[in-house]
C-alpha cells in the first residue's frame, strides 16, 4: 500500500469489536484517531487495551469520547473541541482547517434477534445516530464518511460470490433493514451535494481477534453469531454447539459464509480511508475473502486451534438464515489493493488465544 498523508479521523463506535480493531490499524498507520462511543456494547477497559498494543507514541494520538451520537449537541460538542485543535495546530489559524479529515461511522446496536423484537430503538438508535452524525458533519464541513455495512443487505442471494453489482434484497429483520437504510440515506446525501465522499462497506462475517489476545468479541449474553458461541463452548462456558440446520444444498449441508479475520477487515477500513482523498460521490466495497466455509468446517478448524474437541449438536434451521453466501472481493483489491490474508486456521487460533486468555471477556 502506498504511503499516505495523516488523517484525522473520527471513528464512532470505536470501542467495539470491529471499531476497536480499526482504531489499532489506524494508529498504527499514523493517522490519529478520536473515538465517540457510548459504551453501551462495549468496554472502557478497550481503550487501555488498545494504548497497550499500540504504545505510547501511537496511542498519544488516540482521543476518547464517552458520546451518544444521538446526542446531537454532545457530539457537536466533540467537533467543536476538535476544530480548536487543528485551528491551533495551522498557527495562527492562516488556513482554515475542518476537525475531521474524515468519519468511519460504525455506532449502531447489532443483534439480529433484538432488532425483531425491539424495532422503535433499533430504528432510533442507528437511523437517529446516522442522521445526527450528518448534520453536525456537514455543519463542520466533514464530508468524508465510510459506512460499517453488511452483506445482509445482499439478503438471500440468487448467485454467488456476491459482487458490489449484485442485487439489494428485502432484509429479513430491523437490524438488516437499518444497514439497507443507511446505505440509502448516505447515497442520496451524495447524490444531492458533490462535497459529500462516501464509502460503504459490506462486511461479510469478521471473526477472529487480535493476535495479541488484548482485544476480541466480547458479546453480552448468549451469543447469537457461531464463532463466538463456539469459542465458549471450547472455554467451557456453553455445553455444545447448536448447528442451525443440516439440510441446506450445501455439500456438508451446514450453512456457508465468508468468514474474514477481523484485522483484515480493519486494514480494509484503513486502504478505503487512504483511498478516498480527494474523491467524492459513492463507493461500495464487499470486504470478505472470497472463500466460503459451512459450520461444520469451522468447528473443526476451530477444534484444531484449540486443541479441544468442541462438541455440536444437530438442530433445525434458524429463520431467516440462508444457505449460503460469499464475497467477490476483486474490486476492494483492484481498486483499493487490499485483499484479506488471514485463512480460517488463523482466525481460530486468534480467536481462541483472546478467549482462553479472557474467558470471561473484558470482565
Ligand atoms: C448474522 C446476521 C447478519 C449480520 C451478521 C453479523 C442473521 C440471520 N444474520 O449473519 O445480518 O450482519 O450476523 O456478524 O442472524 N450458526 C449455527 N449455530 C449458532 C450460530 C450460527 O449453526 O449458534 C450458523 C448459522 O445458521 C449460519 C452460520 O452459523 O449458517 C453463521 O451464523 P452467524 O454467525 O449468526 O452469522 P450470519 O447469520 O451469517
Amino acid at each position: 500500500m502506498a504511503e499516505s498523508a495523516p488523517q484525522s479521523v473520527l471513528v464512532t463506535g470505536g470501542a467495539g469489536f470491529i471499531g476497536s480493531h480499526t482504531v489499532v490499524e489506524l494508529l498504527q498507520a499514523g493517522h490519529a484517531v478520536t473515538i465517540v462511543d457510548d459504551l453501551s456494547n462495549a468496554s472502557p477497559k478497550v481503550l487501555d487495551r488498545i494504548a497497550r498494543i499500540v504504545g505510547p507514541e501511537a496511542s498519544a494520538r488516540c482521543t476518547f469520547h464517552e458520546v451518544d451520537i444521538t446526542d446531537e449537541a454532545a457530539l457537536d460538542a466533540v467537533f467543536v473541541e476538535a476544530e480548536a485543535k487543528a485551528a491551533a495546530r495551522a498557527r495562527g489559524g492562516d488556513e482554515s482547517r475542518p476537525p475531521f479529515d474524515a468519519v468511519i461511522h460504525f455506532a449502531g446496536f447489532k443483534a439480529v434477534g433484538e432488532s425483531v423484537q425491539k424495532p422503535l430503538e433499533y430504528y432510533s438508535n442507528n437511523l437517529g445516530g446516522t442522521l445526527s452524525l450528518c448534520r453536525v458533519m456537514r455543519a463542520h464541513d466533514v464530508c468524508s464518511i465510510v459506512f460499517s455495512s453488511s452483506s445482509t443487505v445482499y439478503g438471500d442471494p440468487d448467485e454467488v460470490p456476491l459482487t458490489e453489482l449484485s442485487p439489494k434484497k428485502m432484509a429479513t429483520n430491523p437490524y438488516g433493514w437499518t444497514k439497507w437504510m443507511i446505505e440509502q440515506i448516505l447515497t442520496d446525501l451524495a447524490a444531492a451535494d458533490e462535497r459529500w465522499d462516501v464509502v460503504l462497506l459490506r462486511y461479510f462475517n469478521p471473526i477472529g481477534a487480535h493476535p495479541s489476545g488484548l482485544i476480541g468479541e466480547d458479546p453480552k449474553g448468549i451469543p447469537n453469531n457461531l464463532v463466538p458461541y463456539v469459542a465458549q463452548t471450547a472455554v467451557g462456558r456453553r455445553d455444545a454447539v447448536h448447528v442451525f440446520g443440516d439440510d441446506y444444498p450445501t455439500p456438508d449441508g451446514t450453512g456457508i459464509r465468508d468468514y474474514i479475520h477481523v484485522v483484515d477487515l480493519a486494514r480494509g477500513h484503513v486502504a478505503a480511508l487512504e483511498w478516498m482523498v480527494g474523491r467524492h460521490g459513492v463507493e461500495i466495497f464487499n470486504l470478505g475473502t472470497g472463500t466460503g466455509s459451512s459450520v461444520l468446517e469451522v468447528i473443526r478448524a476451530f477444534s484444531e486451534a484449540s486443541g479441544v474437541d468442541v462438541p455440536y449438536v444437530i438442530e433445525g434451521r434458524r429463520a431467516g438464515d440462508i444457505a449460503r453466501n460469499f464475497a467477490d472481493a476483486s474490486k476492494a483489491e483492484r481498486e483499493l489493493g487490499w485483499k484479506a490474508e488471514f485463512t480460517l486456521a488463523d482466525m481460530c487460533r486468534d480467536s481462541w488465544n483472546w478467549q482462553s486468555k479472557n474467558p470471561e471477556g473484558f470482565e
